[in-house]
Parts: structure tokens; C-alpha cells; sequence
């Protein structure tokens, strides 16, 4: 007849041996650790998520409005708005420069396809979406170039796409 076995209810119970509940710890401890970075880098280190600062029709953005001029707007008192547009393969404009201590308030935005922004020894470093204007903020004390690059698959000539940040010295206030 039949070869099966009646299986009894058994309690559950948890087992787990010496090397599963040191895994466990670990994990914990890791869990716990990664919760710390994040927090540490968020309020401590100043790291910003790119806001998505407004949404825009990719297919006109570049008609009007800020991004029909792409460039840099000088604020006063040191701050600068950049608007940089993005399209395979090129960033416009392909360079900037600004005097060193300037804060700088990066608006990047697609017209075609996603792109990425890197901005070299600084934390900026985002998604650049169609239809979406990312920002972030960076404030450059230190005279140099800071060369950015797309760093988002965007087709054949991908590795063509970058940029450079001129921070010239001798212009502080
Ligand atoms: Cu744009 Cu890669």
C-alpha cells in the first residue's frame, strides 16, 4: 500500500547552532553599523540626496526658461547657480569656473536619455532623469579643476560625455 508516514505535530521550536547564531550577530552588528554611516554621513559630513528639485518637459526645457541659457548666474556674496543640460554626449556648458570659495548650486537636467553627474573630490554625484531637475550643493575652497563626468550608461560615446570645474584662485572675498 502506501509508504507514507503520518507526520506528528510537532512544536517549532528555533535551533539554531554556534556558527548560525554568530552569522546572526554579525549581521546585527552590521545592520547597526550601516545605520550609523548613513546617519554619520547625512548630519555629520553634510551628504545630500539629489532633490528633485522640479519636474520639466524634457522634450521643451531647453526652449525656455533657465536651461535655454545653460551657464552660470552669479547669486552675489559668492553663490553661484549652475544650470547644466545634458544630452548623449555632451554637458552644457563643458566648463565652469568660479572663484575659490564659492558655493555653487548645481541644477542638471536631460533632455533625451538618464544621464549621470560626478563631480570630481567633491559630494556631488547624481542621477541626471528627463523630465526632472536634480540638485545639489557644493561649496569649493580650494582653487583647481574639478573634472565631471557622466557616469550613467547613456550610448556609444558614454565615455565622451565630461566637463570641468574651474575654481581660479585669488578670487575670494
Ligand atoms: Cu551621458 Cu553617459
Amino acid at each position: 500500500m502506501s509508504d507514507q508516514q503520518v507526520l506528528g505535530e510537532e512544536q517549532p521550536s528555533f535551533h539554531a547552532d554556534d556558527y548560525e547564531k554568530k552569522w546572526i550577530g554579525v549581521s546585527i552588528v552590521l545592520l547597526v553599523a550601516f545605520a550609523v554611516t548613513v546617519a554619520v554621513a547625512g548630519f555629520a559630513l553634510g551628504f545630500q540626496v539629489p532633490g528633485d528639485e522640479s519636474r520639466v518637459d524634457p522634450r521643451t526645457v531647453a526652449d525656455s526658461g533657465p536651461f535655454s541659457q545653460p551657464g552660470l548666474r552669479d547669486l552675489g556674496g559668492g553663490e553661484y547657480d549652475a544650470y547644466i543640460l545634458s544630452q548623449q554626449y555632451l554637458f552644457t556648458p563643458r566648463e565652469i569656473r568660479v572663484p575659490a570659495g564659492s558655493t555653487v548650486n548645481f541644477y542638471i537636467t536631460s533632455i533625451d536619455v538618464q544621464h549621470g553627474f560626478k563631480l570630481q573630490d567633491t559630494n556631488i554625484n547624481m542621477q541626471i532623469v528627463p523630465g526632472q531637475v536634480s540638485k545639489l550643493t557644493a561649496t569649493f575652497d580650494d582653487p583647481g579643476e574639478y573634472p565631471y563626468i557622466c557616469h550613467e550608461y547613456c550610448g556609444i560615446a558614454h565615455a565622451a560625455m565630461f566637463g570641468s570645474l574651474i575654481v581660479e584662485a585669488g578670487g575670494g572675498s
